[in-house]
C-alpha cells in the first residue's frame, strides 16, 4: 500500500567571515536507502548528514535557511555560546517561532571563545533525525591546536535510523529504530548495507583527529576501535587533559575530539558502535546491535578480514560510561580555559526523570518565550521554577507511598521559568529519579558551558558529597549524562541575557517534561542587554496543523 510520504528540503547557504567566498550548496530531494528499504527523508543540501560547516574561533557564522518543505522549523546551533545573539539560538518557540513553509530566515552570529566540534540540528520535533550536521570550530589562523598537529581530520557523525515516514516519529510511543549510522551508513552488520560502510584510509605512523558526533535522537552510544587506543583532546568543543582510553561513550548532544594514531600492523580494523541502554527496565529497547566502520591501513589486501573490537556488554556498561565520564579533566591553563567560580549565587537542587504524563510539556503557542519577555507579555509562562524539590523523597529508588509521591508520576503541566541576575554563578546539583525507571539522562544547556564538578549514584547528600566536588580541573561541557539513579553537580556563570533552555537530549523525553528555562535579565549596559528582535525574526501562523502536533507541546515539569 503507497503511503503518503512527507518529505521536505531545506536549503542552507553557508559562508562566514574566512577568506574563501561563499559556499552555496544546493537543494535536492533525496532517496536514501541505509538498509533495505528506500525511504525519501528531508534533508539540508540533499544529504545525510547534512553538511559540515567549517569556522574558525572568531568568525562571523551566516546561514541563510530556505524553507521549501511542508513543514515549520528552526536550526540550532548546538554548543555555540550566542553571546549577545540569543535570537539566533534556533529553541522552538523559545527563541522564535518556526521558520514557515516557504520562507526564509537568516541565522547570523559570532562563535567566539570557544574551538573543537560541534553541530547543527533542526530542533521541532523529530525533526533533526535527518536534519543534522558538524559544525567545526579551528582555532583563527596562526593559533595552534594544544596537541601535536594531525596529519587529517575526520568527521564521525553518529545517527540513529527509522525505516519509517518521519511523520510517524511524531507517534508516542516513538517506534523502535531500526539501526544507527556512522556518516550516514550502516555498515555490515546488516545484509542490506554490507556494501555502504564508511571507511577511514590511513597511512601507517600518521595521526588522525576523530571528531565525533553523537546526532543520535534518542540513544547514547559506545564508540570503540579494534587493538587501538585514542587520546580525548576535547569534548563539548572544550580542550581537555589528554586521556588515553580504549572505549568511549557519548550521550545524545556530546562530542569528542580524539586523536587516533595508526600504530598497529597493516590491516583493517573496525571502528564501531553500540548502544548504551541504562534504563533497568524499560520495554521495548533498540537492538543493541554493533554497528561498524572500517580503518583501512595503506597497503591492508582486503583478503584478511578486520579485527573486531570486544565491545562493552550490557553487564558492564554502566561502569565503563561512568569510568569514561568521570574521568576526563579539563586542560587546565589551555586555551579559554577559566577557573571555577568559587563563590555561588544561586544554589537549585533539581530532580528530574521520567513519570507516564506524556503531555507534561507545554511550551509557548503564539508568540516565542524569549519575546514573551522581551515585550513583557503576560500569560506565556509564570516565573516560579523552584530551587528545590516541592516533595521530598527517595529520589533514586522511588517507591510510591503516598498520594503526593503518586502525583508526580503525572505531573502538572506548567511553563515555569528561573530567572537569574546577570553573571550570576550557578550551581544545579541534577538528581535523577527512579520514579519509572532509573536512566541516565543527557541533560543539555543552551548557550553556556557548565563545569561538571562531580558525578554520583544514588541520592546526593550534600553533607558527603559537596566536598567531594571537583573544583580545580573540572570538566565543561554543553551536555552532560546525569548517572541512572545518580546525580551530577553543575556550575554556569549567567553571562548571556536571554532565555536559555536547559533539557534531555533524548528528544523522546521532551514531551514528557524533562525542561525547563532560565532567563537571564539585562546587565548594566546596552552592551550586556538583551536587545529587540531582529526585523524579519518568523512570526507564529494561527494555522493550527502546525503546532497542534502533541510533540511540539512542550511543558515543564521536575
Ligand atoms: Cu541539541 Cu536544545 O539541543
Amino acid at each position: 500500500m503507497p503511503l503518503a510520504i512527507q518529505a521536505f528540503f531545506v536549503s542552507l547557504l553557508f559562508f562566514s567571515s574566512i577568506a574563501s567566498a561563499a559556499i552555496v550548496e544546493h537543494v535536492k530531494n533525496v532517496v536514501v536507502k541505509p538498509l533495505c528499504k528506500e525511504q525519501r527523508i528531508p534533508t539540508v543540501n540533499g544529504s545525510l548528514p547534512g553538511p559540515t560547516i567549517n569556522v574558525r574561533e572568531g568568525d562571523t557564522l551566516v546561514v541563510h535557511v530556505i524553507n521549501n518543505s511542508t513543514f515549520s522549523i528552526t536550526i540550532h546551533w548546538h554548543g555555540v555560546f550566542q553571546l549577545k545573539s540569543p535570537w539566533m539560538d534556533g529553541a522552538n518557540m523559545i527563541t522564535q517561532c518556526p521558520i514557515q513553509p516557504r520562507n526564509n530566515f537568516t541565522y547570523r552570529f559570532d562563535i567566539t571563545g570557544q574551538e573543537g566540534t560541534l553541530f547543527w540540528h533542526a530542533h521541532v520535533v523529530n525533526l533533526r533525525a535527518t536534519l543534522h550536521g558538524a559544525l567545526i570550530i579551528r582555532p583563527r589562523s596562526g593559533r595552534p591546536y594544544p596537541f601535536p598537529k594531525p596529519y587529517k581530520e575526520v568527521p564521525l557523525v553518529f545517527g540513529q535510523w527509522w525505516d519509517t515516514d518521519i511523520e510517524q516519529l511524531n507517534l508516542r510511543p516513538a517506534p523502535i529504530c531500526e539501526a544507527y549510522l556512522i556518516n550516514g551508513l550502516a555498515g555490515d552488520s546488516y545484509p542490506c548495507s554490507e556494501n555502504r560502510m564508511f571507511k577511514l584510509k590511513v597511512i601507517q605512523g600518521k595521526t588522525y583527529l576523530l571528531r565525533i558526533i553523537n546526532a543520535a535522537l534518542n540513544t547514547h552510544l559506545f564508540f570503540k576501535i579494534a587493538d587501538h587506543n585514542v587520546t580525548v583532546v576535547s569534548v563539548d568543543a572544550a580542550y581537555t587533559t589528554p586521556y588515553g582510553s580504549d572505549v568511549m561513550i557519548l550521550t545524545p548532544g556530546q562530542t569528542v575530539d580524539a586523536l587516533l594514531t595508526a600504530d598497529q600492523p597493516i590491516g583493517m580494523y573496525y571502528m564501531s558502535i553500540i548502544p548504551y541502554l541504562s534504563a533497568s527496565s524499560l520495554a521495548p529497547a533498540p537492538p543493541r546491535k554493533v554497528i561498524n566502520s572500517l580503518i583501512v591501513y595503506k597497503g591492508a589486501t582486503s583478503t584478511t578480514s578486520p579485527s573486531r573490537s570486544l565491545m562493552p556488554s550490557q553487564i558492564n556498561s554502566v561502569s565503563t560510561a561512568h569510568r569514561f565520564s568521570s574521568n576526563i579533566t579539563s586542560l587546565v591553563g589551555g586555551p579559554y580555559w577559566t577557573p571555577v567560580p568559587r563563590h555561588v549565587d544561586e544554589k537549585m537542587f533539581v530532580t528530574m526523570g521520567l513519570g507516564l504524563e506524556q503531555y507534561a510539556l507545554r511550551k509557548p503557542r503564539t508568540i516565542s518565550l524569549q519575546e514573551a519577555y522581551f515585550y513583557n507579555i503576560s500569560g506565556v509562562y509564570t516565573d516560579d521554577f523552584p530551587d528545590q524539590p516541592p516533595i521530598k523523597f527517595d529520589y533514586a529508588n522511588f517507591r510510591v507511598h503516598t498520594d503526593s509521591e503518586k502525583k508526580m508520576i503525572f505531573p502538572e503541566r506548567k511553563t515555569s521559568v528561573k530567572t537569574l541576575k546577570y553573571n550570576s554563578t550557578v550551581e544545579i546539583v541534577v538528581q535523577n529519579t527512579g520514579i519509572i525507571t532509573t536512566e541516565s539522562h543527557p541533560m543539555h544547556l543552551h548557550g553556556f558551558n557548565f563545569y561538571v564538578l562531580g558525578y554520583g549514584f544514588g541520592n546526593y547528600v550534600p553533607a558527603r558529597d559537596a566536598k567531594k566536588l571537583n573544583l580545580v580541573n573540572p570538566q565543561m561541557h554543553n551536555t552532560v549524562g546525569v548517572p541512572p539513579g545518580g546525580w551530577v553537580a553543575l556550575r554556569f556563570i549567567a553571562n548571556n541575557p536571554g532565555a536559555w533552555i536547559f533539557h534531555c537530549h533524548m528528544d523522546a523525553h521532551l514531551p514528557y517534561g524533562i525542561i525547563m528555562v532560565f532567563i537571564v535579565e539585562n546587565g548594566p549596559t546596552p552592551e550586556t542587554s538583551l536587545q529587540p528582535p531582529p526585523s524579519n525574526l518568523p512570526q507564529c501562523t494561527h494555522d493550527p496543523t502546525i503546532y497542534e502536533s502533541p510533540t511540539t507541546n512542550v511543558g515543564l515539569s521536575y
